[in-house]
C-alpha cells in the first residue's frame, strides 16, 4: 500500500500567478515546500476531480523532472485517477492543451517559464489549465494565490520515482501514470488542419526552409512534422535537441536570440521561410527572405488568408487580439465583416471567446498566434499556417506582405522594453500617467494631437467579469497609438513595456523603415511618461 503523508508547511506570500502562471528563479522554487505549497493550493481550489485525469507537461528545462515527480505523487495523494505525462517529461504547451481536450481530462499542469532562460540559475514556472485546455481564468488564479497565503499542510504519496524516459504505464497508489509520446496526438491534429499534400509539394519544389528549435521543446515536433511527414530537408532544423539549459541560450524567438536564422534569411541565397519557437513551443517567429514579419502583421495575414487552409475553409467566426497588439487585424476584420475583440494581455483572456465560438483566431504582439484548435498559442501551428498559405498562394513572404499592406494599409509597430527597472519607480511612472490622463486629451504632441487617453478595462462578454488596470492607452488623431504597461512575467524588478503604432493607409507610404516611421511617437512616449526620470534610461533594453 502506498502511504499518503501529510506534511505541515508554512505559507509563502509571493505565489501570485502573473500573466501566465507563477514564474520565479529556479532557486526560489527549490526552497522548502515552495512547489508543494503551490501545487496543493491548486488542488485545494479545484472540486470534483477524484478519479479523473490530469495531464502534466513541461518544456524540459532544469527542475522539470524533479517537479513532475513531486506533482505526480501529490496528484495521486489528492485522488486523481490517472496522469498523462509526455516522455522525458516533455510536452509543448499547445500539445498539453490538446491532450487535455482530446482526452476530456479534468485539467493539466504546465511547467515552463516560456522564453525565459533555464538552468540552475534560470527561471522556472508552473500554471494550471482547466478542462477546456486553456490557462485558468483570473478568478481561479486569484483563489489559488489566496489559498497559498494560508496553507498549512500538503499531502504527498510516499512512492518511488516514475521512469519518465519510456513510453509505459505504471502507477502511484491508485493513480495510473501513462507516459506517452508527446508528439503523436499533436501531429495527428495538425494533419486535420493543414493541407500536408500542398506543403509536401512546396518543399519538393525546392522551397527552402529553416527552423530554429532553440534547444527547447519543439525539436521533436519539428522533426516529426517538417521532416518526417512533410519531407523538408533534414538540415532544416537547427538546435533541435531539447536541453535543460536550452544549450546555454535564451529560448526567445526574436531577432536577438534567433539571430542565426535572421541573418540567413537576410541573404540573397537564404531560406524562403525562416521560423523559430520558444522554450515551451507556444510562440513563433516568422521571417521571409529579406522580410521580417511582425507578430501583429502575421495575425492579420493569417486572418486574411485562413480560408485557403483546410481547417478554416468555412471562414472565421471572429478574431481577437490583445490590447497592445497592433490594429492590423482589425482592418482585415472590418473588410471581411468579422467581429474583432480587444482583450487584456495574456492568452487566458481568449479562452472564453474561443469556447463560446465567438472567435476562431487570436494573437498577441508578443509572438503568439493561435486558433480554436487548442486553448494556447501555438508556435508550430503558426509556422504550418504560413507554409500552407505560401503553398496555396504561390507568392513569397515579401510579396504576401506587400499585397497585404496594399489592400489593408500598414500598421508600423514596435515594442520598447525597459527591463529590470526599480519596481517602485515603475509603479510611480504608471500612476503618474494614470493621473495625467484627463489632462492629456487634446494636447498637441510631435506626432499629432491626442484624441483619447484611458486605462484599459476589459469586460468579458461571455462570463461578465471585469478586469481593470490593463495598460494606459494614448490615441492620436491619425489612428496612431502609444500603450504603456508593466510586464506580468518578469522575475527581477519591473519591466516597462511601451508599444508604439502608426497607421498608414493603403494609399500611403508603405515602405518606410519602422524606426523612422515611429520616431516622433517614440519621442512623445518618452515625454508623456518621463521615462528617463523613472528608469534612468534614454533607450530601451530591447526593441521588438
Ligand atoms: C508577456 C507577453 C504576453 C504573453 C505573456 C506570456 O507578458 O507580453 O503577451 O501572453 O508574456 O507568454 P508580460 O510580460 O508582458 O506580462
Ligand atoms: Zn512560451
Amino acid at each position: 500500500m502506498t502511504k499518503v503523508r501529510t506534511v505541515a508547511t508554512k505559507p509563502y506570500d509571493d505565489q501570485k500567478p502573473g500573466t501566465s502562471g507563477l514564474r520565479k528563479k529556479v532557486g526560489h522554487f527549490q526552497r522548502e515546500n515552495y512547489l508543494e505549497n503551490f501545487v496543493q493550493s491548486i488542488f485545494d481550489c479545484l472540486d470534483g476531480f477524484s478519479g479523473t485525469t490530469l495531464v502534466v507537461g513541461g518544456d524540459g528545462r532544469f527542475y522539470n523532472s524533479t517537479a513532475i515527480q513531486i506533482i505526480l505523487k501529490m496528484a495521486a495523494a489528492a485522488g486523481f485517477g490517472r496522469a498523462i505525462v509526455g516522455r522525458g517529461g516533455l510536452c509543448s504547451t499547445p500539445a498539453v492543451s490538446h491532450l487535455i481536450r482530446s482526452n476530456e481530462t479534468f485539467g493539466g499542469i504546465v511547467l515552463s517559464a516560456s522564453h525565459n532562460p533555464g538552468g540552475p540559475d534560470g527561471d522556472f514556472g508552473i500554471k494550471y489549465n482547466g478542462a477546456n485546455g486553456g490557462p485558468a481564468v483570473e478568478s481561479l488564479t486569484n483563489a489559488i494565490f489566496e489559498r497559498s497565503r494560508v496553507i498549512e499542510r500538503y499531502e504527498i504519496c510516499d512512492a518511488d520515482n516514475i521512469d519518465l524516459g519510456r513510453v509505459a504505464t505504471s502507477s502511484i497508489g491508485s493513480m495510473t501514470v501513462d507516459i506517452i509520446d508527446p508528439v503523436d496526438d499533436y501531429a495527428a491534429l495538425m494533419g486535420t488542419l493543414f493541407d500536408f499534400e500542398a506543403i509536401r509539394h512546396l518543399f519538393a519544389s525546392g522551397f527552402r526552409f529553416r527552423f530554429d528549435a532553440m534547444h527547447a521543446v519543439t525539436g521533436p515536433y519539428a522533426r516529426r512534422l517538417f521532416v518526417d511527414l512533410l519531407g523538408a530537408d533534414e538540415n532544416c532544423i537547427i538546435n533541435g535537441e531539447p536541453s535543460e539549459t536550452f544549450g546555454g541560450g535564451h529560448p526567445d524567438p526574436n531577432l536577438v536570440h534567433a539571430k542565426q536564422i535572421y541573418d540567413e534569411a537576410m541573404k540573397d541565397d537564404g531560406p524562403d521561410l525562416a521560423a523559430a519557437s520558444d522554450g515551451d513551443g507556444d510562440r513563433n517567429l516568422i521571417i521571409g527572405k529579406k522580410c521580417f514579419v511582425t507578430p501583429s502583421d502575421s495575425l492579420a495575414v493569417i486572418a486574411a488568408n485562413a480560408h485557403l487552409v483546410p481547417g478554416y475553409t468555412q471562414g472565421l467566426a471572429g478574431v481577437a487580439r490583445s490590447m497592445p497588439t497592433s490594429c492590423a487585424v482589425d482592418r482585415v476584420a472590418e473588410t471581411k465583416g468579422l467581429a474583432c475583440h480587444e482583450t487584456p494581455t495574456g492568452w487566458k483572456f481568449f479562452g472564453n471567446l474561443l469556447d463560446s465560438g465567438d472567435i476562431t483566431l487570436c494573437g498577441e504582439e508578443s509572438a503568439g498566434t493561435g486558433s480554436n484548435h487548442v486553448r494556447e498559442k501555438d508556435g508550430v501551428w503558426a509556422v504550418l499556417m504560413w507554409l500552407n498559405i505560401l503553398a496555396a498562394r504561390k507568392l513569397s513572404v515579401a510579396e504576401i506582405m506587400e499585397d497585404h499592406w496594399r489592400s489593408y494599409g500598414r500598421n508600423y509597430y514596435a515594442r520598447h522594453d525597459f527591463e529590470e527597472v526599480d519596481a517602485e519607480a515603475a509603479t510611480t511612472l504608471i500612476k503618474n500617467l494614470r493621473d495625467s490622463l484627463p489632462k492629456v486629451v487634446s494636447q498637441k504632441m510631435t506626432a499629432g494631437t491626442i484624441t483619447m487617453a484611458d486605462e484599459f478595462s476589459y469586460h468579458d462578454p461571455v462570463d461578465g467579469s471585469t478586469t481593470n488596470g490593463q495598460g494606459i492607452r494614448i490615441g492620436f488623431d491619425d489612428g496612431s497609438r502609444i500603450v504603456f504597461r508593466l510586464s506580468g512575467t518578469g522575475t527581477v524588478g519591473a519591466t516597462l513595456r511601451v508599444y508604439i503604432e502608426r497607421f498608414e493607409p493603403a494609399t500611403g507610404i508603405l515602405d518606410l523603415a519602422t524606426g523612422d516611421a515611429l520616431a516622433d511617437l517614440v519621442a512623445d512616449a518618452h515625454r508623456l511618461a518621463d521615462i528617463e526620470k523613472y528608469t534612468g534610461r534614454l533607450e530601451p533594453d530591447v526593441i521588438t
